[in-house]
C-alpha cells in the first residue's frame, strides 16, 4: 500500500513564514483553486477564447486571462496586508481604497495566466508571482525594487496535476493539489535543478529573427546532442527543466531586443526559483534578480536554467 503525504502548505508555511506573509501566499493559492476549476471545465462553461480586448504588450487577452486576473486581484487586495498589485493584464498599479495598516505589508506582481496561447487546447499554463515588502516611498518603487529582493516567488501550474512551486529563499519546495482535501500538500519536500543538461527549449520558428549569440548557442546545444522541448507556456517548459535539467531560452530578437517576456511577474520570480534551486537565470550579460527595473510592464531577453548553460550564454563571444 502507498503512503499518503500528509504536510499541507497552512502547515508548511507556519513553520517558515511571518503571518502577514502566510497570508499572501494563501489568498494566492486559494485563488489558484478557483481558476484550476474554471480551467477544467472551460470547455463546457463559454470562457474560452478571445475577450476581444488587448493588454498593455498589446497582446489579445484571452477571456481566461481576465477572469484569473479578477480573481487574483480581488482576493489579494482582501488580506489587508497588500498595498499594491501589478499585473500582466493591468496598465497601472491596483491598490485597495482602504491602505493597510498592518506593519508589514507586501506589494504583488503577478502573471495571472502564463502560456494563455495553450488555453483552448488543453495544453498546462499557470500563475505566476513575486512578492516583495513594501518599502514604503511609494508602491510603485516598492515594485520596482531588483528581483533579488523578493522575499517569496512562485508559480501554479495547471497541469495533469496542479502544482504550487514556491521559495520563501530557503530551497525550493513542491506542492501537490489534493482535490480529495482541497489543499496543496508537500510533495516535492526539496527541489534541486539536475546537472545533466537534458533539454533545451526555445521557440525555433524565431532562428531567422535572432542574433548571432543565440545562434551560436544553438549550434552548441545540437553539437552536444541536447534534446528540443518546447510547449509555449513559460510555466510548464520551465518546470519541465527544473525537473529534469535544461535551459529555456527566449532571446531578445532582432527587432525586438528585449524578447517578449516580462522582467517583473515572469522573469524574477522563475529566477529566484531557479538560483534557489541550483540554477541561475541572465538577460545575456546580467544576473536577472540584479537588474534594477525602470517599468513595471518592461521585457527583457531570458536565458535559465542550468547554470553550466546559462554561463556559457554568459562567456559568448
Ligand atoms: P502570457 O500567456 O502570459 O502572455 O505569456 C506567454 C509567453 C510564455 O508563456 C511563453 O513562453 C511565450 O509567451 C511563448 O511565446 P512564443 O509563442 O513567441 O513562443
Ligand atoms: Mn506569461
Ligand atoms: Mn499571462
Amino acid at each position: 500500500m502507498t503512503k499518503q503525504r500528509t504536510t499541507t502548505l497552512a502547515h508548511y508555511l507556519s513553520e517558515t513564514s511571518p503571518t502577514e506573509l502566510n497570508t499572501v501566499i494563501s489568498a494566492i493559492t486559494s485563488a489558484s483553486i478557483k481558476i484550476r476549476a474554471l480551467i477544467h471545465t472551460a470547455g463546457l462553461t463559454d470562457i474560452y477564447g478571445s475577450s476581444q480586448t488587448t493588454n498593455i504588450h498589446d497582446e489579445e487577452a484571452q477571456k481566461l486571462d481576465l477572469i484569473a486576473n479578477t480573481i487574483i486581484k480581488e482576493t489579494l487586495l482582501d488580506t489587508t496586508v497588500v498595498s499594491a498589485i501589478a499585473s500582466e493584464e493591468e496598465d497601472t498599479l491596483c491598490t485597495p481604497s482602504v491602505p493597510p495598516q498592518k506593519t508589514r505589508n507586501y506589494v504583488v506582481l503577478i502573471d495571472p495566466l502564463d502560456g494563455s496561447s495553450n488555453i483552448d487546447v488543453n495544453i498546462s499554463v499557470g500563475t505566476i508571482f513575486a512578492i516583495y515588502d513594501d518599502i514604503k516611498e511609494n508602491p510603485l518603487s516598492s515594485c520596482l525594487q531588483p528581483g533579488r529582493n523578493q522575499i517569496a516567488a512562485g508559480y501554479i501550474l495547471y497541469g495533469p496535476a496542479t502544482m504550487l512551486i514556491l521559495t520563501v529563499k530557503n530551497g525550493v519546495i513542491g506542492f501537490t493539489y489534493d482535490p480529495n482535501h482541497d489543499t496543496f500538500i508537500v510533495s516535492h519536500p526539496s527541489i534541486k535543478i539536475p546537472d545533466t543538461h537534458q533539454y533545451y527549449s526555445i521557440n525555433e520558428g524565431n532562428t531567422y529573427r535572432l542574433r548571432p549569440e543565440s545562434l551560436n548557442f544553438l549550434t552548441y546545444a545540437k553539437s552536444q546532442h541536447i534534446s528540443s522541448r518546447y510547449v509555449g507556456s513559460l510555466v510548464a517548459d520551465f518546470h519541465r527543466n527544473l525537473f529534469k535539467g535544461g535551459i529555456y531560452l527566449y532571446p531578445g530578437l532582432i527587432e525586438k531586443p528585449n524578447g517578449k517576456l516580462r522582467l517583473l511577474y515572469e522573469g524574477n520570480p522563475l529566477a529566484l526559483i531557479c538560483e534557489q534551486a541550483g540554477g541561475n537565470a541572465t538577460n545575456g550579460t546580467d544576473n536577472i534578480l540584479d537588474i534594477t527595473p525602470k517599468t513595471l510592464h518592461q521585457t527583457t531577453p531570458l536565458f535559465i536554467g542550468n547554470t553550466a548553460l546559462v554561463q556559457h550564454i554568459n562567456s559568448r563571444d
